[in-house]
């Protein structure tokens, strides 16, 4: 597949065009940033092992019948994706209590939700700082339909229950994760990446931690810990 012109480039993925209008180029960078672009860095290879740890979750998730842009794994950095018109909410599921649940709420870090995951909904604004969202601001302002939104929240406890699955049998917890969907021929498909970076993944039984907030808050093996997931995942 020709690989033709740039159309975005965001904090940790390039998309580029193809000859067909209907698949695009997602193209990995070791860029890493946090807090709202306010921290940048590089996490050496990250984009390789990314790119194959989405892979592979795509693959699955596809296996057990979840609509995503994946269409296949092109080489180290890049896959081939469907073109989408990315619906501007970020879905986030969440098993344990981490990161900004536990700084707006005071719930302690840890705390697992064995009922039910609780499930949020941001504004994918980076001027705004991708600011916490309720149903009705979606409905209200328009960026999503009422039906969307159901599909939206029906895939996103379908494939928390896949993903908490998949990474249990790995020896990792799935603490946490941020979905992003987008319509493609009158359906909404899973876009994006689901990665270390998007998702908190902790050892099952250490509890140490496996992604992004390494990088965040200065915890040091960075690249070990997302070697360690990617070798959990891609070395079957
Ligand atoms: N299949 C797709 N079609 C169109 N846009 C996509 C697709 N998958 C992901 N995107 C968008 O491409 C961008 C990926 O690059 P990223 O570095 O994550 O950007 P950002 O800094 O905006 O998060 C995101 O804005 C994401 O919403
Ligand atoms: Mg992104």
């Amino acid at each position: 597949m020709e690989k033709l012109e740039k159309i975005y480039e965001g904090k940790a993925k390039i998309l580029h065009k193809t000859s067909d209008p209907d698949l695009l180029i997602q193209y990995f960078k070791d860029d890493a940033s946090a807090f709202n672009g306010k921290k940048k860095g590089t996490i050496v290879d990250k984009g390789v092992m990314n790119n194959h740890i989405s892979s592979r979750i795509f693959e699955y998730l596809e296996e057990n019948g979840v609509k995503t842009h994946f269409v296949k794994s092109l080489n180290d950095r890049e896959m081939l994706v469907k073109n989408l018109e990315i619906i501007p909410v970020e879905v986030v599921l969440r098993n344990v209590a981490a990161g900004g649940l536990c700084k707006r709420l005071g719930i302690e870090e840890g705390r697992i939700f064995d009922e039910q995951p609780v499930m949020e909904f941001f504004y994918k604004s980076d001027p705004l700082g991708d600011p916490m969202i309720n149903e009705c601001h979606v409905d209200v302002f328009g960026w999503a339909t009422k039906e969307e939104v159901e599909i939206l929240k029906s895939a996103g406890l379908r494939v928390n229950k896949l993903m908490v699955e998949f990474f249990k049998e790995r020896k990792i917890r799935l603490v946490d994760f941020k979905l992003e969907f987008g319509r493609h021929k009158g359906e909404v498909l899973l876009g994006d990446e689901i990665s270390p970076d998007g998702c908190r993944l902790w050892d099952w039984e250490t509890n140490e931690k496996m992604d992004k907030d390494r990088f965040r808050f200065d915890l040091g093996r960075v690249e070990e810990k997302y070697q360690q997931v990617y070798d959990l995942i891609c070395a079957e």
